[in-house]
């Protein structure tokens, strides 16, 4: 299978911060923001990834930020996004009390996720501007678990509650001035051109109901090509003019500019992103060949939560990558991680059946490279088995910066208390 050289020295940056490593390139997450520029405004949804690195790239290239929780506003405020401006939008179907603190504190402009939150926001005594996330009757998504409209989904404000939840801001003196629809279409267009259909008819009546009218986003979603071998891109010329002609009907309705927004996370940082690792131990169950690395899903778990597949390459100790000679000796192989769980494998279905791949015969020592993984890798990563949080490094203008040094034992349990009651001297005979 035919892969682009890596654009770093696997062997140099394993050598200098130590394995499993994220390992961002700058240059592709430039690229992909340069890519989506006909869109007004381009809101980089941070849960994909919210690295500080990675955020401070993103607002050197004008791109505003989405939060869903506290934290995420903490990290956005920390590289020097203003709070209180419409550079930062929280997003959410709740509002638990830290964030109701933050919104209050700093005036956030709030996508409100359900009709409850109108109130509460006003119980809170926050008068902020408001878009309205809408749930169209209908969704999509790569898998069950992402599935984001229609009635088994748990987000945002079912369609026809539209004029309830304009009455209620009027009510409590909030200002309604966008509407949001976070669809995750991929690259179905027939799929797309229905959602921006609902999003019309959604505009059509709020109009109906309040004159204020003055974004509407068309959220995430955009596809990347996680299969080296499906390498076609999402057609973005064609997914603006969708959007356009919608914005353009909705400026027709209300009589006045309609703003567009687009809130990708996963288009912008997906391809910049691989995960570094090491094979510590190969091995023969029956029929099956094994590949074990010191990267588990506490690190990646888009495969064993969703079946994602991720493109990988096997690398010999000095950083030859073992798959680029045309004499390669491939092995199908389960590459597994090091937890106690059987699901810790990279190479299974969404149903949870564990595959083989073709791989490159690979031997303890060697190098795994788990691609396509800016997305929602490190931003999902646990500690599990107590491991510690992977460092992360950053390709910019030919150097590789250490952007997140590799999580300490002490900060593992420094947040942890054992009550004197059960210290061992302590105990009753
Ligand atoms: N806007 C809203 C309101 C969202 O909930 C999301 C993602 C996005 C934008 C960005 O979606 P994107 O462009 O990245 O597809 N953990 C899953 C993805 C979960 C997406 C959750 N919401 C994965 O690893 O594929």
């Amino acid at each position: 299978m035919p892969t682009l050289p890596l654009p770093y020295d696997p062997a140099a940056l394993a050598t200098a911060h130590g394995t499993p490593l994220w390992i961002y390139d700058a240059a592709v997450i430039e690229q992909r923001i340069s890519e989506v520029a006909s869109f007004d405004t381009v809101r980089y949804a941070q849960k994909a990834n919210s690295s500080l690195a990675v955020l401070a790239l993103m607002r050197q290239h004008g791109v505003k930020v989405d939060a869903v929780t506290a934290g995420e506003l903490h990290r956005a405020q920390q590289v020097g996004y203003t709070l209180g401006s419409d550079d930062v939008v929280f997003t959410a179907d709740v509002l638990d009390d830290d964030a109701l603190e933050w919104i209050a504190r700093h005036r956030i402009p709030v996508n409100v996720g359900s009709p409850d939150m109108i109130a509460q926001l006003a119980a809170a005594g926050i008068d902020v501007p408001i878009t309205l996330r809408i749930n169209p009757g209908f969704g999509h998504g790569h898998s069950q678990k992402v599935n984001t409209g229609g009635e088994s989904s748990k987000h945002g404000i079912w369609h026809d509650q539209i004029p309830a939840c304009l009455a209620s801001a009027k009510t409590h003196g909030l200002t309604v001035r966008g509407l949001h629809m976070h669809i995750g279409s991929g690259a179905d267009f027939k799929h797309l051109s229905e959602v921006a259909g609902a999003m019309v008819t959604a505009a059509q009546t709020f109009a109906q109901h309040a004159d204020t009218l003055r974004v509407v986003s068309a959220g995430g979603g955009l596809p990347i090509p996680y299969h080296a071998d499906q390498p076609q891109r999402i057609d973005l010329d064609r997914y603006f003019k969708v959007w356009d002609d919608a914005r353009q009907t909705i400026a027709g309705i209300t009589g006045h500019d309609v703003e567009l927004e687009v809130e990708p996370g996963r288009y912008l940082v997906a391809e910049s992103g691989s995960l570094l690792t090491r094979v510590r131990s190969v091995k023969q169950s029956g029929s099956k060949h094994y590949v074990i690395i010191d990267a588990g899903f506490n690190d990646l778990v888009r495969p064993s939560f969703y079946g994602a597949h991720h493109h990988i390459t096997v690398h010999g100790p000095d950083g030859q990558d073992l798959g680029a000679g045309s004499t390669c000796d491939t092995q199908d192989a389960i590459v597994a991680g090091p937890l106690c769980e059987s699901c810790d494998v990279f190479t299974q279905e969404e149903d949870g059946t564990v595959v083989t791949r073709a791989l490159p015969r690979a031997t303890a020592g060697d190098l795994l490279v788990l691609h396509d993984a800016g997305a929602y890798g490190m931003a999902m990563s646990s500690n599990y088995n107590s491991r510690r949080i992977a460092a992360e490094v950053m390709l910019k203008d030919g150097q590789a910066h250490l952007i997140r040094e590799r999580q300490s034992f002490e900060s593992l349990t420094q947040f942890e208390r054992v009550p004197a009651a059960l210290h061992a001297d302590t105990v009753k005979a």
